[in-house]
Parts: C-alpha cells; structure tokens; sequence
C-alpha cells in the first residue's frame, strides 16, 4: 500500500528520529524545518524531501501551502500520515516576563502551523485516501506547569483541535493529538538551562535527566510511528504514547 508522510521539524530532535523511521521503513517523506536533516537527505536522496520554511511566519506558510508540493505529495498515496511535530517550549516565565512577539511566534509554531498544513492537506486529498494527523502534544496540556502558561495552551489547543475534528467526521480524516513522554532532545537540554525564576520545577527536569529516564529520540519515534501506522489510530482524540497499543 503506497504511503506517504509529512514530518515537521525533522532536523533534529524527535522529528529527526521519525523522519530516519519514516525512510527506514520505505515511506516517502517530506520534511518542513527552517534547516535540512544533517544527512538524511544524503542517505535517502529518492525518498526524503525538505522544505526550508520557517513555520511560525503563517504568511510564509500560506504561500508555501498555495503551491503545488503538499498537494503533490499525496498524489497517488493510499494513505498519507501528517505529523505535527514542530514546537517550541520558549517563551518560558511568567507574564510580565514573556516577550508579546515571542509569544505571537509561540502560538504560530505550535498551534496556526499545525492546523494549517491539516486544513490544507485534507483540501488537497479527497475521501477515498486514509488521511492521518498526528498531532505532537505534551502532558503539558493536561496539566498546568508555572512558567510554561504559553506552552501548555499551545498544546492544550491541539489536544482540542483534534476532539473537534473527530466531531466533523470527516471521511477518511482520523486524527490524534499524543503526548510523546519526556525525551532527550535540546528541548529538553533547554528546560534543564531555564532559570528557577522562571520555571520552579525545573529540578524535576533535572532529576529526569540526572536518572536516565529520559526517552531516546528513536525509541519514542518508533512507537508513534508503530501507533501513526496501525489499525487504531484515532480511535482517541488525545492520547499520550506511553498508554497506547503499537
Ligand atoms: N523533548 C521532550 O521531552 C518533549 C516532551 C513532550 C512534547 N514534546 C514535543 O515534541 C516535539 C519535538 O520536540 P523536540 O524535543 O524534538 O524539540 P527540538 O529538539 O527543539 O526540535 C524542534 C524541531 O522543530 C523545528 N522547528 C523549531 N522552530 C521551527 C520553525 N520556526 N519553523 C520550522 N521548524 C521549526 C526544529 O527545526 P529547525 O530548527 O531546523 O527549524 C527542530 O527540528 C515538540 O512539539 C515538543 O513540544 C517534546
């Protein structure tokens, strides 16, 4: 069965890790970061493909969107995997200590970003294919943390794009919004260089880190592509990786 895939911030951290998945498995892939994969691209010349874009400049994405590359990309797929991975935990502090445009950058990466590429792809596919959207969320968004107000309403809000979309039912639309776990990727290595001022349970972090029960990147890749893949995709608006069958 053809499948294709589109993968945000492939780059680096855990959507470097699902896109080297994503090829390793043969599935067609193209990536959107601001840079290309180290080498990935090297390795897999026919199967990756990367667009350079800055994805929290919505008018940047708009037009990249208006033209042919996401359309394309699910020509002729019998199923096409879209995931949302792209974020950034930044700005992290309490309101007098948030800059309003690193906000406004905040809310455009992990929130206009991500439904925009699912409107578009949806729009540019039609019923018959099996279309996935994987939104990467964050226990974040279930729980509040103090520091992280603009982070856990950005992928509070993902969480409830995705119970809205399964209300739409949408013919050949499924759609998860998952919480990852805790990984060991420069995210965190930024959280862990966050000051206590601004964020008071950093020392959790710390601890995580200190212990060794941070998830590889890979690991945690392979599982939300075993899930992204399987049979039960989406039968959960929200779900958190560590719970569901892959
Ligand atoms: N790490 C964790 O413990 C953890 C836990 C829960 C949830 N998550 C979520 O998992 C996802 C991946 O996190 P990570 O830890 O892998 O983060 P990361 O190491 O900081 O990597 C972020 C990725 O997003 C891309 N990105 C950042 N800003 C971008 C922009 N303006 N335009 C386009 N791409 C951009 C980066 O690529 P470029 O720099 O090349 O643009 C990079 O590939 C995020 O949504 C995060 O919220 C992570």
């Amino acid at each position: 069965m053809p499948i294709s895939a589109i993968v945000t911030g492939h780059s680096r951290g855990l959507g470097a890790a699902i896109a080297e998945n994503l090829v390793g498995r043969g599935i067609a892939t193209l990536g959107l970061s601001r840079h290309a994969h180290a080498d990935l691209g090297r390795r897999y010349p026919t199967l990756l493909q990367e667009v350079m874009l800055d994805l929290s400049d919505p008018s940047a994405l708009g037009a990249w969107l208006a033209g042919p590359t996401l359309a394309n990309w699910g020509l002729g797929r019998d199923q096409i995997v879209l995931i949302n991975n792209a974020g950034m935990v930044e700005p992290i502090g309490t309101l007098p200590m948030q800059d309003a445009m690193a906000v406004a950058k905040a809310v455009a990466l992990n929130v206009a970003a991500p439904l925009m590429l699912s409107s578009a792809l949806v729009a540019a596919t039609d019923a018959k294919q099996d279309r996935r959207i994987l939104h990467v969320s964050s226990g974040a968004a279930r729980n509040a943390y103090a520091g992280w107000s603009v982070y856990c309403a950005t992928k509070a809000a993902l969480d409830h794009h995705a119970r809205a979309v399964v209300l739409d039912d949408t013919a050949g639309v499924r759609i998860c919004s998952l919480a990852p776990g805790v990984i060991d990727t420069a995210m965190q290595a930024a959280i862990r260089a966050t000051s206590l001022e601004a964020f008071p349970m950093r020392a959790r972090f710390d601890a995580l880190k200190a212990h060794g029960e941070l998830a590889s990147p890979q690991d945690c890749a392979e599982r939300l592509i075993g899930y992204a893949l399987s049979a039960s995709f989406g039968q959960q608006p929200v779900a958190d990786l560590r719970d569901v069958a892959t």
